[in-house]
């Protein structure tokens, strides 16, 4: 460790208290990396672009997967956690050697090159991957920020430096994990074996195409020969190939291959630069960034460590006992936060406005619950840079992005959520930098104008939303294309991003606005059916009144309660389309976070409510796999049971969030089940859009994060703490040495720097439970309890 680093390290750990040191021991990359977590795993600097690892032919929407398939190859992007398609994995390398020096001999298409590797050679840490194949060849990988170095040793007989009849081959393909290229170039320079090119792919959940230039120098050998290659066979003429789809649209497997001779240390370096705006600037970011690849790789390694480390230390803990794997759930979930959004600044072939440009939000559905408001709370110069990105797309493309990758359109999940993350900020004091005209003016054009394309940009049936205030079943929209899909859910969204508008511009001062919004922010209330029942198996649950869907004529139209729940069948934008999105009216039900006390009434009270919130946990219909159910397990609060959200998130944690390969139980989401296994073990549970946090017994005896702007340091501290959580009900509280009754707390806890003493015992007491205390709900016009 550098002395810089241990010197700062020890400010953090003044206090005799607080165990952890070296933050990135408590990292491991790989959780999530098996069991449809699908987390980038490999080598990657916070919010890096150049994302490097091994591709395998299994679980590879995040490049590399331990779940023991495949290496089709090594590539230098990657998206993390996201669900669906496999994301970039653009014009990896292959390292062989072909049997009998034959160069026909080797094996180019994916289907015949690809090979196991050996379990137990997998290294992931933070800016560094190894990883050993089944053949002999061991690969290393590290990266700065748009360049990955990836150094590949082969197993060389007799002499081993490649002299005799031994010429290690490394082939770049022109295709991606997705297979998704519609035409590229590779250019081979005989005499250094430089690699340049382009090629167009399709977004991996989004609308369009984009252009991504490459830019490959090999270090350590000499080239013997070089050319190009076609299916299975290749040649040293010509040095330059196009590859397109044709009009049968037939996918040939092609690209560019080096020969080395003259080994040094039997091992070929490759330095692999990528720019979206041109092969020249992929070479530029290249040369400037790594300069001498083999003799930098572990000052590169360590300045990715120290990056990490400088990103981890504001949170430092105090485990108190809790078992470590607690803290290895904790510092990872972190890390992987810290993925993306990536930070393709000076990357936008479409404009350079000077504002940071960030990509990869993918998707603010996933992210704007709880990966945003942790990087506010732990990177909030990151955060501010985020959310300028997301006014100047706004300014440049008409949109607030809901989806976003690779430059293109993410399809939109639910509701215009960005609206959500700015409000956040705005509540939360991002005042600096940001220019919330601007925002407002977005948030009103993604409430107000309805795009013709609405399946990626803004809302769809605004004219029905206008008219009679919710999204109609079967809606007549001749206005706008999108997927006719979702009315339930998008009504819940569009209510809660109303509510968020509303927020906004009453900070602003801008009273109509406020009136206007705050009115359709209890739009929800319109699909509400009271005599609705539901049914498992035919056994009524008991429950009576769900939301519906209700027709363009008033008349209700019908969806089974448990449809698209962990019970029935998954409903996504293309499987199953419903009228709720990835997940049931039982989890929809939920999402009224701007009114949960008038929520409350509606289904008959605080008991009656807690009934319902304990069967939809225990009978099957919640999925902690997917981000909508984060919520519901902290609504206990606002019921005045703020000690029953803690007893259910130890249902959860670590039976379904633990420190294993196969640790997360669904998607990571670029990190947002990170996020939640964060404030859920902080003790702090976040209500995106508006400044709250919900307070319950943390995991830890004490965690402080500190924040980086600020260097004010807020603490969160449990007296009584045991480690096997007898005591996880809270007695009594105190802020800065004052009574703290409420069962929640504000924003300035962080910015300030205060101190929550949280006294725990065995019991549930009445902390948190009076009326007063509760969580705030507002209603039209003023704020209830
Ligand atoms: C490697 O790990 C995979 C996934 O856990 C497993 O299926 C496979 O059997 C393991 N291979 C060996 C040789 O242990
Ligand atoms: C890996 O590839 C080899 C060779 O093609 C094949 O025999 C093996 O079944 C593959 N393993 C997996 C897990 O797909
Ligand atoms: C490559 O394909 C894209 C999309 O299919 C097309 O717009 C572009 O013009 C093509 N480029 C070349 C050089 O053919
Ligand atoms: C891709 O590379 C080819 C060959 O250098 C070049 O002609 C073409 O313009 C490039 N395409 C793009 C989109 O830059
Ligand atoms: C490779 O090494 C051999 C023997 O060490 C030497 O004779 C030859 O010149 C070298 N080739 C190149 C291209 O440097
Ligand atoms: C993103 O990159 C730009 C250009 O290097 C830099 O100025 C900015 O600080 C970076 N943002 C973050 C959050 O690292
Ligand atoms: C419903 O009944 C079927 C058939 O008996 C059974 O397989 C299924 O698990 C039941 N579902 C629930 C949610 O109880
Ligand atoms: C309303 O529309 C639905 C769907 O078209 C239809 O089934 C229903 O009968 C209509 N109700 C009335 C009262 O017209
Ligand atoms: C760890 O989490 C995974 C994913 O949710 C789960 O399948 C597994 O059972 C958990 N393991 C333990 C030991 O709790
Ligand atoms: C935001 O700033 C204002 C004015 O400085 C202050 O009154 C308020 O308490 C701050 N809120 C938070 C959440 O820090």
């Amino acid at each position: 460790m550098p002395m810089h680093a241990l010197a700062a390290l020890a400010l953090v750990i003044a206090s005799p208290v607080l165990a952890a040191c070296d933050p990135l021991q408590y990292v491991d990359p790989l959780i999530g990396s098996t069991n449809s977590g699908n987390v980038f795993p490999g080598a990657s600097r916070p919010y890096g672009m150049a994302k490097a690892v091994a591709d395998v032919d299994g679980q590879n929407t995040g490049g590399f997967a331990t779940d023991g398939s495949n290496v089709t190859g090594f590539s230098a992007m990657h998206d993390s956690g996201t669900g669906g398609n496999p994301s970039l994995g653009n014009f990896p390398l292959f390292p062989q050697l072909c049997p009998g020096d034959e160069l026909n001999a080797c094996n180019f298409r994916i289907g015949d090159r690809k090979v196991g590797y050996r379990n137990d050679s997998v290294v992931a840490r933070p800016g560094h991957f190894k990883v050993g194949l089944q053949n002999g060849i061991a690969a290393e990988l590290t990266v700065a920020d748009h360049t990955a170095v990836m150094r590949f040793e082969f197993p060389l007989g007799e002499g081993g430096d490649g002299t005799s009849q031994e010429h290690p081959l490394i082939l770049l393909d022109l295709t991606d994990l997705w297979q998704s290229r519609q035409n590229a170039t590779v250019a081979v320079d005989p005499e250094t074996g430089r690699m340049k090119g382009n090629g167009t792919f399709l977004p991996s959940f989004g609308a369009g195409s984009y252009v991504l230039h490459y830019c490959v120098d090999f270090f350590g050998a000499k080239v013997f020969d070089s050319g190009v290659w076609v299916n299975s066979r290749a040649g040293n003429e010509p040095k330059e190939l196009f590859v397109t789809r044709g009009f049968n649209l037939f996918y040939n497997e092609a690209g560019g291959f080096v020969r080395f001779q003259n080994l040094s240390d039997k091992s070929v370096t490759a330095r692999v630069g990528v720019s979206f705006v041109s092969a020249d600037q992929a070479c530029r970011n290249a040369e400037i960034e790594v300069p001498d690849p083999i003799g930098s790789f572990s000052a590169l390694v360590r300045s990715a460590e120290d990056a990490w480390r400088e990103k981890l230390r504001p949170v430092s803990v105090a485990a108190g006992g809790a078992d470590k794997s607690l803290l290895v759930s904790l510092y990872s979930g972190l890390y992987r936060a810290m993925m993306s959004p990536q930070n393709y600044t000076g990357e936008n072939p479409y404009w350079d406005s000077g504002i940071p440009y960030f990509d990869s939000f993918y998707c603010i559905w996933d992210s704007f619950r709880v990966q945003h408001p942790l990087l506010t709370v732990i990177d909030p110069e990151a955060q501010s840079q985020m959310l300028a990105s997301l006014l100047d797309i706004y300014k440049h493309e008409g949109w607030l992005p809901d989806c976003r990758m690779s430059l293109c359109k993410g399809w939109t999940q639910g509701g215009s959520n960005a609206d959500v993350v700015l409000v956040d900020g705005f509540v939360k004091n991002f005042t600096t930098r940001i220019d919330w005209s601007l925002a407002l003016e977005a948030i009103v054009n993604d409430a107000e104008n309805e795009p013709l394309e609405w399946s990626y940009e803004g809302r769809g049936g605004l004219q029905s939303w206008k008219r009679l205030n919710y999204i109609p079943y079967l809606d007549y929209d001749p206005n706008g294309y999108g997927t006719n899909s979702r009315s339930i859910s998008r009504t819940l969204e569009y209510a809660y991003d109303d509510f968020c508008l509303a927020r906004l511009a009453d900070g602003l001062g801008r009273k109509d606005l406020h009136a206007k919004y705050l009115a359709r922010s209890a739009n929800w209330q319109h699909l509400w059916r009271p005599d609705q029942k539901s049914l498992i198996n035919g056994t009524d649950t008991g429950f009576t009144g769900f939301f519906q869907p209700k027709y363009l004529n008033g008349t209700w139209g019908y969806q089974d309660p448990i449809a698209c729940s962990a019970l029935a069948d998954f409903c996504s934008l293309t499987t199953n389309p419903s009228e709720t999105f990835e997940a049931s009216i039982w989890q929809y039900q939920f999402i009224v976070p701007q009114s949960v006390s008038t929520l409350i009434d509606l289904l008959g009270g605080d008991e009656d409510f807690i009934r319902r919130l304990n069967f939809f946990h225990t009978s099957g219909l919640a999925d902690i796999s997917n981000e909508p159910v984060f919520l519901t397990v902290y609504l206990y609060h606002y019921a005045g049971r703020p000690a029953l959200s803690t007893e259910r998130i130890h249902t959860y944690v670590p039976a379904s969030f633990n420190a294993t390969n196969g640790g997360l139980p669904g998607n990571d989401d670029s990190g947002a089940m990170g996020s939640f296994l964060f404030f859920s073990m902080t003790g702090l549970f976040p209500v995106a859009g508006q400044n709250v946090y919900l307070i319950s017994a943390p995991f830890f005896e004490e965690v402080r994060v500190k924040n980086p702007v600020t260097g004010k340091t807020a603490t969160v501290r449990a007296k009584g703490f045991d480690p096997g959580y007898k005591n996880m009900y809270i007695q009594s509280a105190t802020v800065d040495g004052q009574p703290w009754q409420k069962s929640w707390i504000t924003h300035d806890l962080f910015t300030e720097g205060r101190t929550l003493e949280l006294v725990l015992g065995d019991k549930e007491s009445d902390w948190g439970t009076k009326l007063e205390d509760r969580p705030p709900s507002w209603t039209a016009g003023t704020r209830t309890v």
